[in-house]
């Protein structure tokens, strides 16, 4: 057994020889002019200006009307500029009001808060713009969405992620914003949790991997520097598992769980460079996430060397009185949080949090060299995302919202579609079928968009694009609309009128169902149950009667239980929320100008009560006949098909003892061994045998997706290292121990070829 060094070791140890490191996209001499400036600035400061720059607020703080106003334009009141940005000295404002701005209204208010800061408030440090640009900068009027980030985990193409993150920068620079409060890194085990279709899914790894190839789109365009804005990695740490599946509710995750399984993708985004963090608004074993010192202070900044700023979630620091109840006031909240680790708050009303930290430094409750250390890393922020750089003048970003950003969406929306059934090739379409069209997601932008889709909630139909399809007009146009009738639904019902559904059952060759979810997020996307709700169900069981080729579509931001409509489904699509060119997408599967080729990033339970992840214990499996087939799940993670067939094939592996430090070659060939071109992901999995803690049945490795013509086949490389099989044991700490390991490699969970080697630690 061999004793490594954490990940998180390796990369404090490197910051601290060279401090500053060369990842992420500022190179060192860079970073000590960086660091020679932020002293300068810090030292120009007064206690005041510094608690300043601590304080986040919303948009509408500094406009006319009320913080909730429901209004379709934004007007900013002189008054509360003169107080926030005056007289407090507020250094960041985020979000807007309740409509999307053009991008014109956007570089005119920025640019007027950010005049009256530097001009009348005579303050040198320019305003920070944050926002939550989640799936593109959709807060702003015409701009480009992409599908959310569940569906792009679901394409395993990391290429996608990384335009994603790009043209995100790009058209939030363009509506002068800086900083985006994306990616969301946390692990989504918990499918009643409302918000699981922010995430890239279940796995470590390819949330990992699509996290970071964001992260460096975003901060590191190809555009160029002016293109580029720094992200927020969110919400460290546990927050996608609550113990009662709601949002911002308590998890109980065991230290080497939260170390195995959720950090990863911190660490992850760290070394790729993301400058900003944002805290996790629930608790972690009872302790909110705003207040846990030992995640915070401990394991973020000491341990893994993190040096941008730790920003609060929404009201946060209130909430850890109200909601939490660890403190008896918000005076005392402000005082844990900041003694915590954390470095700005999202107020977001007021500067009532300023008030309180002025206070607390004075009577000595938080020293000044916590504020020091927190202003140190909003300035280092400010400065990497260039704000004390002269503005350019009207650069024209003839891109933004462009045919060409939207093709990227496109695309990144066909390839996040999964196959999940397709029983006698009742997919694709013929050109000749008449098809019925109907459900709750058939005729809907918003279904596609779902929420953070130009408002928060994403539901309003006036301030979808004109111009996008939605799956009926998508097929309408692809298929001929002489092809393809609607059923429309009753409201009262949610169901089509009893003969209408007869009529037009009986009348088509193929059914199109499309299933959706309501669009929400945080608190309003709870739900009870997994259950799909019974109104859509009743619609599938119905116009089975009188039709056997169904084809249910998914546009769902998480696993529903759908046993009951998988049975009378010959096609099954997992759609998720592709985003405004989902209708385009979708239509194009339906019709074979795209075959298929994603991949469930999740584990989609059969029963409510059954709740996977795929790397769970082999105790797990154990059935009630006390055999070993009790994991059963609807459909695998790493599931999908397409319409033609592959195989893969581990052909060898170079060696069957891995010994010390050495590393393996692993071959994989992969044949497209049907009639179309098509997609496949080779994901390489990896079996402990047996260890000390009971290993977890498998552990995705690596993947790639390739693309392969009819017949065409591909030799797939991979290397694995001794670090890539450790676990961590019961003290917290990584190890790899001698004994038997299985490779698992393939495109589908059921069809792996598999090799076994022996590692030994060492000669
Ligand atoms: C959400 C965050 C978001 C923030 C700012 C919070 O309520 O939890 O994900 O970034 O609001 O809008």
């Amino acid at each position: 057994m061999i004793r490594t060094l954490k990940p998180y070791h390796i990369i404090f140890t490197f910051l601290f020889l060279i401090s500053g490191c060369n990842n992420g996209p500022f190179a060192i001499k860079e970073r000590s002019e960086i660091e020679r400036k932020i002293d300068s600035i810090l030292n120009s400061l007064t206690l005041e200006e510094k608690i300043g720059q601590m304080t986040n607020i919303g948009m509408t703080a500094l406009c006319k009307g009320d913080f909730w106003t429901n209004t379709d334009s934004l007007e900013l009141d002189t008054a509360k500029l003169r107080t926030l940005i005056g007289k407090y000295k507020v250094g960041s404002v985020q979000n807007k009001g309740m409509y999307p701005p053009s991008r014109e209204e956007w570089n005119n208010l920025t640019r007027a808060i950010q005049h009256y800061n530097t001009n009348d408030a005579k303050n040198k440090i320019p305003v920070l713009f944050g926002i939550d640009a989640v799936h593109g900068a959709h807060y702003t009027a015409g701009s480009t969405m992409f599908p959310h980030q569940l569906a792009l985990a679901a394409s395993w193409n990391t290429e996608l992620a990384k335009q994603a993150g790009e043209v995100t920068a790009y058209e939030l620079r363009a509506s002068n914003l800086a900083w985006n409060y994306a990616p969301c890194l946390d692990i989504a085990s918990e499918p009643l949790w409302g918000r699981f279709y922010e995430t890239f899914g279940e796995d470590p790894l390819l949330t990992s991997e699509m996290g970071t190839a964001f992260i460096r789109g975003h901060q590191e365009s190809h555009y160029g520097k002016e293109y580029s804005a720094p992200v927020c990695m969110k919400h460290f740490i546990g927050y996608g598992s609550p113990q009662n599946g709601k949002d911002r509710a308590n998890a109980i995750i065991p230290m080497n769980y939260l170390l195995a399984y959720h950090l990863p993708p911190f660490e992850a985004g760290i070394q790729a460079g993301a400058q900003s963090v944002m805290l996790n608004s629930g608790a972690v074993n009872g302790i909110p996430g705003h207040a846990n010192k030992n995640l915070i202070t401990g394991l973020l900044k000491e341990k893994l060397g993190f040096r941008g700023p730790v920003i609060s979630d929404w009201a946060d620091i209130e909430k850890l009185v109200g909601v939490h109840r660890v403190a008896k006031d918000k005076k005392d909240a402000a005082r844990i949080a900041v003694l915590a680790g954390l470095d700005m708050c999202m107020v977001p009303y007021d500067a009532g949090f300023a008030d309180d930290v002025l206070d607390l430094v004075k009577e000595g409750q938080i020293p000044e060299s916590r504020i020091d250390d927190a202003v140190r890393r909003i300035l280092r922020l400010k400065l990497e995302a260039g704000l004390f750089e002269q503005e350019k003048k009207d650069p024209d970003y003839k891109d933004f919202g462009s045919a060409r950003f939207a093709e990227m969406s496109y695309n990144a929306a066909c390839q996040s579609i999964v196959l999940l059934k397709n029983e006698e090739q009742i997919l694709p379409l013929s050109y000749n079928d008449k098809i019925l069209v109907c459900g709750k997601a058939a005729n809907s932008l918003n279904a596609l968009n779902g929420a953070w889709s130009r408002t928060w909630g994403g539901s309003e139909k006036k301030y979808n694009d004109e111009n996008k399809l939605t799956i009926l007009e998508a097929l309408q146009n692809e298929f001929g609309e002489a092809n393809v009738h609607y059923l429309e639904l009753s409201q009262e019902t949610g169901l089509p009128r009893p003969l209408e559904l007869e009529k037009w059952s009986k009348w088509a060759d193929k059914v199109l169902i499309c299933l959706g979810e309501k669009q929400a997020t945080e608190k309003p996307s709870d739900i009870h149950e997994l259950a799909i709700d019974e109104a859509q169900n009743k619609l599938v069981e119905k116009i089975s009667r009188f039709n056997r080729n169904i084809i249910s579509v998914l546009l769902i931001g998480r696993p529903r239980i759908v046993r009951d409509i998988e049975k009378v489904s010959k096609g099954i699509i997992m759609a998720c929320l592709p985003g405004p060119e989902g209708g385009r997408a979708l239509a194009d599967v339906m019709s074979a100008r795209f075959n298929p080729g994603g991949k469930l990033p999740f584990t989609w339970p059969g029963y409510s009560g059954e709740k996977w992840t795929y790397y769970h214990k082999q105790a797990d499996e154990v059935d009630e006949n006390f055999g070993m087939n009790g994991f059963n799940p609807q459909w695998e993670f790493g599931y999908g098909l397409s319409y033609t067939s592959f195989t893969s094939e581990l052909l060898s592996i170079e060696k069957d003892t891995l010994i010390g430090n050495d590393s393996l070659n692993i071959r994989v060939k992969v044949t497209n061994t049907g009639s179309v071109s098509g997609h496949e992901v080779v994901q390489l999995y990896i079996s402990d045998r047996v260890a000390s803690i009971s290993p977890d049945m498998k552990k995705l490795l690596a993947f790639k997706k390739v693309f392969l013509k009819a017949g065409e086949e591909q030799m797939v490389h991979f290397v694995i290292t001794s670090n890539q099989l450790q676990f961590i044991d019961s003290k917290g700490d990584w190890i790899a121990e001698d004994g038997d390991f299985q490779i698992l490699a393939g495109g589908n969970p059921k069809d792996m070829s598999s090799i076994n080697f022996y590692y030994k630690n060492s000669k």
